[in-house]
Order: C-alpha cells, then structure tokens, then sequence
C-alpha cells in the first residue's frame, strides 16, 4: 500500500456495528497477521501490558452466558430481551478478541501509560481489520466491567479489560459518522490563534 493508499484509507475508515456483522471472519493465519499487528504497538519500557484473548464458535456463547449471569445480578428486573441480548452479546460477530490491560508496577512507567498502551493495541487491531476488508468494532458494554467476565477470562488483580474487538464482514456498508470540527477540539499554540 503506498503512502497516499494509507492515509486515504485512515482519512475514510469506519467502523461497523456488531448487529451488522456477518461470517465470514478472518481465518487462522489472517488473525495471526492482525493479532501481530495489534502488538506492534507504543509500550514505554516494552513491558507488554497487555494480554489478548480470541474467542471464536463456542467460546463466544460460554463467555455470553457469564455476562448473561452478571447482567441478572446487575439488573434483577431486566426484561427478557435484555437478557437474552446480553447471552447473545458476543455471538454478533464471528469473532471477537478480548484486550485486557495488565498493567504493572514499575518505579517510571505509570500505569496510565500502560492502560494507554492496551487502547493503543485496540486501535491497531480494529485499523489492520478494516485496512484488510473485515467489519471491525471496538465494543465495551456493562460485561467489560463485570468481575466475572474479567475473572473467566482469566484477568489478574489489577487487570482491566481495554475492549472487546469484534471481527466480521458487514452486511452493508456503514454510512459516514459525524466527527467533531478540529476548531472545536484542536489549537495551534497555547493561547489559540498560532497557526
Ligand atoms: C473504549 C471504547 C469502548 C466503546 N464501547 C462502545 C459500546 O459499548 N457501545 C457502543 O455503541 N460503542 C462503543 N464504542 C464506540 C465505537 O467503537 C465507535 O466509536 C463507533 O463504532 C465509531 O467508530 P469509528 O470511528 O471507527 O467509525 C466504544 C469506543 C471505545 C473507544
């Protein structure tokens, strides 16, 4: 891809809702090229503050039906179509990838930078998928919070989960998202008329 391909690419790029999702998503050696690419990412004092997590077939209905459970403890009068939403959570797309922050403690690295570090593998991972052609989705939701979830995953003390990533095909192309102006959230200098 030329220089002039990638930004043209970042410039337009979108992400498409997991509802919108369909098979197929990438296959094994494709996921190992994104997975690849996700790590390849800014970590102030190589410390790999993060771990990834792939869940695909089944994996996705076992870790559905923990965030089902952590739902009905969290919302005890949930109607059933938000129950049944939270079990089918994960089955949306194909595949989804589970980044976890584990940050760790070290006397100059804070771990702000190293939670910044987990986003910025999101981000690099939802970027190579779209730049291959896959749906691509950078999800929280109520289960990125749920002990339980973090605790079946396997999360440590201290662990965060930066985001779930889904990975598809789109249905349909996604329509164009309103972005801010960069007046309103850019200044060229500190007093704000350098330019
Ligand atoms: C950390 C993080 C968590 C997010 N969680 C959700 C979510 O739970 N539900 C949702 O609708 N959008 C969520 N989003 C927003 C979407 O990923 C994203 O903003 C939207 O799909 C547009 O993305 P695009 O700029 O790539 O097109 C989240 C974004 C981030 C950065």
């Amino acid at each position: 891809m030329s220089d002039e391909s990638v930004s043209g690419f970042l410039q337009t790029r979108r992400s498409v809702m997991a509802r919108n999702m369909t098979t197929p998503g990438p296959d094994r050696a494709t996921l190992e090229t994104l997975l690849s690419i996700a790590v390849r990412v800014p970590d102030h004092g190589k410390l790999a503050p993060w771990r990834l997590i792939v869940l695909q077939g089944e994996e996705r209905t076992r870790l559905g039906a923990v965030a089902k459970a952590a739902f009905i403890d969290d919302n005890p009068d949930a109607e059933g179509t938000q129950v049944q939403a939270a079990a089918d959570q994960f089955e949306r797309a194909p595949c989804v990838v589970a980044v976890i922050a584990r940050p760790v403690a070290h006397p100059k690295i804070p771990r702000s930078e190293q939670i910044l570090s987990a986003g910025a593998v999101c981000m690099n991972l939802l970027t190579a998928a779209q730049s291959m052609g896959f749906a691509a989705q950078w999800l929280t939701g109520a289960a990125a919070y749920a002990p339980s979830v973090a605790a079946y995953l396997g999360a440590q003390e201290g662990d965060e989960i930066a985001g779930f990533i889904y990975l598809g095909t789109a249905r349909e192309a996604p329509s164009e998202r309103a972005r801010p102006s960069l007046d309103d959230v850019v200044r060229f200098g500190v007093s704000g008329d350098q330019h």
